[in-house]
């Protein structure tokens, strides 16, 4: 019997695509090669399932030109890469990979925020180029992190777990912003307080940003927003380029607006706004805040149990646009 045919876009673990061929005939791209937006449409032909990494985008031309394609099984928690409307319109399931990766982008988080306010990138800089020499008073002295007050934009599970290490591990007054405000109980078990973004943006002294990307929170974080920070607070981004303005937040930062960044993601990475990667004050990582290894054999495990779940068993363990399911 013929099984059914997908791609998996790019490099996974060699287990993955093990498990997949269990189930399906599977193209894959164990090389890693970058693909055009053309080889990946002529790859996706004939295709009803595809793996997806958050890179590839799926957008009402891709579904057109790809008409078997049932479902898009993303291997990220985010998902800004699909067209969800356009996806439900044509009848194709969208999935992504939750709470898998909650805890490790959560320690992330918090590993950017300290290496943000304690200098530690750039003193290891310093260090490497032979510049240090003797011991100073101020030298790479930065913001105490224990006991000062942690602003958390975006209180989805991963805002929560960054809202749980900051009150529970360093005595941080937690205050955060989001859509909708937490249970009483959750809020409790956060030790977190609502406020409104004006006063999250004047009060904290560290703010991270965990907030999903859509066209609502594109340049959430702009020149108005950092013009409202304290000129001693620091900045994390670990949710999506684009959400904040990076040409803005250079200006910041070279100005000293604010003190510090640290940023995980950038508007059209993996290329850096030059003007970030001239400034010593921040931070920068190449979108790894769920990098671990059992976190990534987790992720690319559910984005494959998505695909053998709903096109051999008709059960997607964690679908985005579910009313597909209602319509078949
Ligand atoms: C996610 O899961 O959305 C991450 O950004 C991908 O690593």
């Amino acid at each position: 019997m013929t099984q059914p045919a997908i791609l998996v876009a790019r490099a996974v673990f060699p287990e993955t695509i093990a498990f997949l061929q269990q189930h399906f005939d599977v193209t894959h791209n164990q090389a890693d090669e970058v693909w055009s937006r053309a080889e990946l449409l002529q790859r996706l032909q004939g295709k009803v399932g595809v793996l997806t990494t958050g890179s590839e985008r799926i957008d009402a031309e891709l579904l057109a030109a790809c008409p078997g394609l049932k479902l898009c099984a993303n291997m990220a928690v985010g998902f800004n890469n699909f067209d969800v409307p356009a996806m439900t319109a044509r009848g194709v399931l969208g999935t992504n990979t939750p709470d898998v990766l909650t805890e490790t982008t959560a320690d992330f988080g918090f590993a950017l925020l300290m290496a943000t306010a304690r200098r530690i990138a750039e003193s290891e800089h310093f260090l490497r180029a032979g510049k240090w020499n003797k011991w100073a008073i101020d030298m790479f002295a930065g913001a105490e992190v224990h006991g000062s007050t942690l602003g958390i934009l975006g209180m989805g599970r991963i805002g929560q777990g960054i809202a749980r290490r900051g009150a529970h591990g360093f005595g941080m007054n937690v205050i955060y912003h989001n859509r909708s405000r937490l249970s009483p109980a959750l809020e409790a078990e956060c030790k977190a307080r609502y406020v409104a973004k004006d006063e999250l943006l004047a009060s904290a002294d560290h703010l991270v940003l965990v907030l999903p990307y859509s066209a609502e929170s594109h340049h959430a974080m702009g020149a108005a927003e950092l013009a409202k920070m304290k000129p001693t607070a620091t900045l994390v981004n670990i949710a999506r380029g684009g959400i904040v303005d990076d040409a803005a937040l250079a200006r910041a930062l070279q100005a000293k607006q604010i003190a510090a960044a640290g940023l995980d993601v950038f508007e059209g990475e993996p290329k850096v706004h030059p003007d970030l990667l001239a400034c010593s004050n921040v931070v920068l990582t190449p979108h790894i805040a769920s990098a671990t290894v059992p976190t990534r054999r987790a992720m690319a495990q559910l984005a494959a149990d998505n695909l053998v779940g709903y096109l051999v068993h008709g059960k997607p363990l964690t679908p985005l646009n579910p009313e597909v399911l209602k319509k078949k």
